[in-house]
């Protein structure tokens, strides 16, 4: 048995491949288009590796995708592939459009042409897992209960509406074509292969090169923290138990503010690897302008999951950031690999000198 792996090369994706080969004798199909954020380091353990297949492409490359469904046959496509960071669609929406709608879109035909193809016992079996965000729903105010799966879409980023145009698309060709679809919209990740133009591997990273650490406005937005093989599990479990058409919010019910996120993260390093001169890495800490139109507040209310699926998070904040930081410690060669002419460029772009 066969499933095909969008964006396999990026953090959850390659995470998702990696934890996937550990514990399945099943192949994986591996297509990336490697992007700024795909990075084939982080599949290196998998180079000699035969239920590995890693193809370099385009999501809406619909010859392509359609010739790797045809010689492969899969049993499931998961969709991970994505633009996926909500500065970089303020400065250029483009590409969130062209990957996020149009890709899902073609995906979606070039699946749904296969799908109907299959004999009916494996278009019965047969499931296309789209891998979504919590953003879709907007802002929380501080007193809101968390967000549940009939929460309304309220996207207020480029990156958030074109993920919410995405899940519409999904929901839309189960509805219309019966393609038997599942979605997860999940809360912001944590782990190891993040790449460092998101909070947590920019903090860790900028603190152990004496940076500053770049905290938007005041640094009270809260975001609901997961460990990101916690989310893979939930994605397995969906994968395995789902309901055809439903979704399914995954969160770690860890509601933190940046700022203490980054504290946090501070201590962990004065721990473990002390600054030369004695002093903690928070006096790093610096204010800079906030992002347009920042959401203030995402919670998810994971209940669902657990409640059908029996799903739990196994880490803890405190276990997964420990986890983590200590992985940027022990990897300083993944991060060289990505810190390159292009991840430079970038932080001139956002953060000026
Ligand atoms: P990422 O940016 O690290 O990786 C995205 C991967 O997709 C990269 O390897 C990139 O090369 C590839 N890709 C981009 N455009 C492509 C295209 N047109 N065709 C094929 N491959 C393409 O993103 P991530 O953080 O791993 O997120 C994965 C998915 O999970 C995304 O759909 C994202 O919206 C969703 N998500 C992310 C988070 C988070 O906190 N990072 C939380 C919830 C949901
Ligand atoms: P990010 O990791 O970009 O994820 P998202 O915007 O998808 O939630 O940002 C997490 C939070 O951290 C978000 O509220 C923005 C804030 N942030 C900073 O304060 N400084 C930074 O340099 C970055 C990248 C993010």
């Amino acid at each position: 048995m066969t499933i095909l792996v969008t964006g396999g090369a990026g953090f959850i994706g390659g995470n998702f491949v990696l934890d996937w080969l550990a514990a399945h004798d099943e192949t994986v199909v591996n297509l990336d288009k490697l992007t700024y954020a795909g990075n084939l380091q982080t599949l290196a353990s998998l180079r000699d590796n035969p239920r590995h297949v890693f193809v370099q492409g385009d999501i809406g490359d619909r010859e392509l995708v359609a010739n790797l469904l045809v010689q492969y046959q899969p049993r499931a496509v998961l969709n991970f592939a994505a633009e996926s960071h909500v500065d970089r669609s303020i400065h250029g929406p483009g590409d969130f459009i062209h990957t996020n709608v149009l890709g899902t879109f073609n995906l979606l035909e070039s699946v749904r042409a296969y799908w109907t193809a299959l004999p009916a016992e494996e278009q019965q079996a047969f499931r296309f897992l789209h891998v979504s965000t919590d953003e879709v729903y907007g802002t929380l105010s501080p007193a809101d209960p968390p967000f549940a799966e009939d929460n309304r879409y309220e996207p207020n980023s480029p990156y958030s509406a074109s993920k919410a145009a995405s899940d519409h698309l999904v929901r839309a060709w189960h509805h219309t074509y019966g393609l038997p679809v599942l979605t997860t919209n999940c809360s912001n990740n944590y782990g190891p292969y993040h790449f460092p133009e998101k909070l947590i591997p920019l903090v860790i990273l900028n603190a152990l090169a004496g940076k500053p650490l770049p905290i938007y406005g005041d640094g009270q937005q809260v975001r609901d923290w997961l460990y990101v093989k916690d989310h893979c599990s939930a994605i397995r479990r969906v994968l395995e138990a789902g309901q055809l058409g439903e979704t399914y919010n995954v969160g770690g019910w860890n509601e933190k503010a940046n700022l203490d996120v980054v504290r946090s993260i501070c201590a962990l390093l004065d721990e473990l690897r002390p600054r030369a001169d004695g002093q903690p890495y928070a006096s790093q800490i610096t204010y800079v302008q906030d992002r347009p139109g920042h959401d203030r507040r995402y919670a998810i209310d994971a209940r669902k999951l657990q409640r059908e699926l029996g799903w739990k998070p196994a880490e803890t904040f405190d276990s997964g950031i420990r986890k983590t930081v200590q992985w940027y410690l022990d990897n300083q060669a993944w991060v060289a690999g990505v810190t390159s002419g292009s991840y430079r460029d970038w932080l001139s772009q956002q953060y000026g000198a």
